[in-house]
């Protein structure tokens, strides 16, 4: 048996996707392509707080939980020191976020959130595609299902069931999905069906009617 690594990769997958996607509405929104009403800007800015509060607790759990797990197993097959170098500079980067988010709500104005999340949306791109690269076969390889499954539940702890559940159905393609629902149980489909609906809505709001939700 070896660690099942789907949920960490489309969680991945989900980070990059959205903050890209709220670095080209910000854009849009900039340039006068699409308008945000009070009811959307608040939307959006609660969408980029609660995505920057799930992208720190991931790379903490990362530091705190996974990095000591990956040490013990792999001892000095691995050099963490890049990875953990882009943790912190992403530290910052979110809390700048954070800030611009809470100004963007009430001032409706979106042009100091574009500098800051393209620029995100550019370092998630690099750094997770160097930690699936680097992390992932070390993992398979080194690590217990018994650990993995502790760092699972470090990072699903610390969540916030209502925002990473749905994203993860969202960008999970189909056949990803069904082995999912497999490994999860009847709970993870049940805990969909009560949190599709909200998240849908809000997705609309945020993204418009076209939203891929
Ligand atoms: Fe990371």
């Amino acid at each position: 048996m070896t660690p099942e690594l789907l949920g960490f990769q489309i969680t991945h997958r989900a980070m990059r996707g959205d903050v890209r996607r709220l670095a080209d509405l910000a854009t849009e929104l900039v340039e006068g392509r699409q308008s945000a009403d009070p009811a959307r800007a608040t939307a959006i800015a609660g969408f980029v707080t609660a995505l920057c509060k799930g992208i720190h607790h991931h790379h903490t759990m990362e530091d705190q939980v996974l990095w000591p797990v990956i040490e013990r197993a792999a001892g000095a097959e691995v050099d963490l020191r890049d990875l953990s170098d882009d943790h912190s500079e992403l530290d910052p980067l979110l809390a700048e976020i954070n800030g611009q988010a809470a100004a963007f709500a009430t001032s409706r104005d979106a042009s100091t959130l574009v500098a800051p999340l393209t620029r995100l949306a550019d370092m998630l791109d690099e750094h997770i595609e160097e930690e699936e690269r680097l992390l992932f076969p070390i993992i398979r390889k080194y690590v217990s299902v018994a650990d993995w499954k502790r760092v699972e539940d470090a990072v699903r702890k610390g969540g916030d069931v209502r925002v990473d559940l749905p994203r993860i159905e969202q960008y999970a393609r189909p056949e990803e999905l069904a082995r999912l629902r497999k490994l999860a149980g009847p709970v993870l489909a049940l805990l969909l069906s009560l949190l599709r609906g909200g998240h849908r809505r809000r997705q609309r709001l945020i993204f418009g009617p076209l939203a891929a939700a």
